[in-house]
């Protein structure tokens, strides 16, 4: 086994609905220990639910349950929603096991040992819903609480202390000698400002509810949730319970947090932990926060984003790569619907799928499906493929998403071009060109092996597609080790085998009503052409233009290399033609009365000075011309006898 890798996401509360925010958290820590396991490591990825406290012991109160049946109940929801969410989590935690209580209960008695808990009295301002005492400076006016805006309560009660200000000056130390201990650096600041300002003592049991980890030899006392809470990533690595795994594993990684609740692991965490002579987390890293349509997400102003509907709606993968892409990650951001549908539309659908299906098309239809690997070296895709490698594996480092997927989609334009460039279907028509022709595929095929590699930690449904596509094993386990990630390694007579595409093209809300009101309205007659056709020409409303007008028109003959569908689409076809040495890419709204492979090798005419269009995300650089047919269906014009392709038409 290679390098070891223990992550963490928060535990979450578990009579909390799971919404986008827990999602969120749970799907970068995701990504991220599928990559460390893809680069060979031995990860433990490490979620799970908070299950004490007064809020659950209330809420079951309410309804006559004992509060492990509560939890036993509510736990199923996260567990469902990471299933659906495909979260490859190793363990799951519930502070309700067993196993927890011994090693809370250890750290416990292990930090009294040292001197550094005392029994005390403490009085404040308590927020029952964040399980937090408020300190008067940070009330906000009614007495609210500054994270959740609810009302706190005055409490007062017998407390054990843990004299967390003694650690003071080691906090700061530490975190000066660390710098990548909290992360962002923004965070770092804040953490470092806060604990300048001076720590106090930290109360860390309560008697005015019982439903928690009794405090050992003194069983009136619960344990304050947030201390039972931040032991659940001892528990899990073995503390109290498996000396070997807990040397292996501990220190953590990296705990995955979001922003709101970095004071309790970068603050009472570490001083608990110094207190208890064990080896501090090497990161916490604090995420941003997700607003909705610009507003906090909440349930009163029942804007709430739901997983479970976006994956019904949306399908997993699209929704983990959204929730990755749109945001820089560590910053805020926002959620909107177009958003994501943009994100499909363009970056999946547009970009990677259509890519993905023209090279398939264009390997089976050249090369029957048979890919050859070349002799002579390699080509100038597999440079770029090399940097990309190395680029991405910095970022996912550091946790950077966002730049990561850039990293992955400049690749994916990358080959873009190259096909563009190499145009296959020129290369296809000549005998003595195969060689380039089989190289020129090889390496597109080769580029979406590595690029399906590094998809796979962000959207492993698609990897594994594209593994099935090109002929290679879907397991991801096939896969790791350092061999994978480099150039060349699709064999020489792998098959490979077009099947449905990737992501298929969603109307965006807004297209989606104007459509769907039109055909209420009348069903328009199919549009031959991609830019809106000019007014045909009837008796007696004729528009004269001059000639010289008309010779500013570049009407040429052309000829189609290759068409395809274009996934989403019944009406437009794509297609490479050559105008005598110059290949065009055209978008043609042609598709429900020509099928794209009878299209290949025939002579057209088109308007070659067109301002170029985009339709379906593709340009479209030019206009073929078609007659109207006797039920208005596109008839395409052709020359009369062969003549090159490029030939002018006047
Ligand atoms: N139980 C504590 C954590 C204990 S960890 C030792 C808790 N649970 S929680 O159910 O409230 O979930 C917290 C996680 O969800 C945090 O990482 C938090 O940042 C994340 N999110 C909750 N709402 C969020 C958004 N609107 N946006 C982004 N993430 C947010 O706190």
């Amino acid at each position: 086994m290679g390098f070891k890798y223990y992550l963490t996401t928060p535990i979450y509360y578990v009579n909390d609905e799971p919404h986008l925010g827990h999602a969120y958290t749970t799907v970068a820590a995701d990504a991220l220990a599928r990559y460390m396991r893809l680069r060979g490591g031995d990860v433990l990825f490490l979620t799970g639910t908070d299950e004490h406290g007064q809020k659950v012991e209330r809420a079951a109160r309410e309804r006559g349950e004992h509060p492990k049946q509560l939890a036993d109940r509510m736990v199923d929801r996260f567990q469902a929603l990471w299933r659906r969410l495909q979260i490859s989590n190793d363990d799951f935690i519930r502070t309700t096991e067993e196993r927890h209580r011994q090693a809370a209960t250890l750290l416990f008695q292990t930090i009294q040992q040292h001197g550094d808990i005392y029994k005390g009295e403490y009085e404040g301002w308590y927020c029952t819903p964040c399980e937090s005492f408020i300190p008067e400076g940070q009330m906000e006016e009614e007495r609210t609480c500054p994270d959740c805006g609810r009302a706190t309560e005055r409490l007062k009660e017998e407390s054990y202390f843990f004299a967390m200000s003694r650690y003071q000056g080691a906090l700061l130390q530490h975190l000066e000698e660390n710098p990548a201990f909290i992360q962002p650096e923004s965070r770092r600041n804040e953490i470092v400002s806060f604990v300048q300002r001076g720590l106090r003592d930290l109360s860390i049991s309560r008697t005015s509810f019982s439903w928690g980890i009794p405090i050992p030899g003194d069983s009136r006392h619960v344990m304050y949730v947030w201390v039972d809470a931040l032991t659940n990533y001892l528990t899990a690595a073995g503390y109290g319970s498996d000396p070997e795994r807990f040397r292996h594993y501990w220190p953590a990684d990296v705990h995955l947090i979001g922003k709101d609740i970095l004071r309790f692991h970068a603050v009472y965490w570490p001083t608990l932990l110094m207190a208890a002579h064990l080896p501090l987390p090497r990161q916490v890293f604090a995420h941003g926060w997700w607003t909705v349509e610009g507003k906090k997400m909440s349930k009163s102003v029942r804007n709430v984003v739901e997983p479970n509907r976006l994956l019904d709606e949306f399908g997993v993968d699209a929704f983990r790569y959204f929730l990755l892409r749109e945001v820089p990650f560590g910053l805020d951001g926002d959620f909107s619907r177009s958003a994501l549908i943009s994100r499909i539309n363009g970056d999946l659908a547009n970009d990677l799928g259509n890519l993905f299906s023209r090279v398939l098309t264009m390997i089976e239809r050249y090369l029957g499906g048979v890919l050859s690997r070349p002799r002579s070296g390699s080509g100038p895709l597999s440079d770029r493929a090399r940097a990309m490698v190395g680029e991405v594996r910095e970022l996912m480092e550091c946790l950077s998403f966002h730049r990561a997927l850039g990293r992955i989609w400049d690749f994916i334009a990358d080959m873009n071009r190259f096909v563009d460039e190499k145009a296959p279907w020129l290369l296809a028509r000549e005998r003595d060109k195969r060689e380039e022709l089989e190289t020129v595929l090889y390496d597109l095929a080769e580029g979406l092996r590595l690029t399906s590699l590094h998809l796979f930690p962000f959207m492993p449904e698609t990897a594994r597609k594209m593994w099935k596509q090109l002929g290679i094993s879907s397991r991801w386990e096939d896969q790791v080790g350092e061999a994978s990630w480099q150039w060349g390694q699709l064999s020489d007579g792998v098959r490979v085998a077009k099947a449905e595409a990737l992501f298929p093209r969603l109307q965006k809300e807004k297209e989606k009503r104007i459509a769907t009101a039109r055909a209420e309205a009348a069903p328009p007659p199919a549009p031959v052409l991609p830019e809106p056709a000019p007014p045909s020409p009837r008796a007696g409303s004729h528009t004269l233009v001059s000639l010289e007008e008309f010779c500013r028109l570049d009407l040429r003959v052309a000829h189609i290399m290759a068409a395809y569908p274009i996934p989403g689409s019944k009406k437009l076809i794509r297609l490479e033609v050559d105008l005598g040495g110059e290949t065009r890419t055209l978008v043609a709204g042609i598709g429900q009365t020509h099928q794209p492979e009878r299209l290949q090798g025939r002579k057209v005419v088109i308007v070659a000075n067109l301002a170029p269009a985009k339709l379906m995300g593709i340009e479209s650089q030019g206009m073929i011309l078609a007659a109207s047919g006797d039920g208005g269906q596109p008839v395409l014009i052709v020359p009369e006898t062969d003549v090159p392709p490029g030939a002018k038409v006047r």
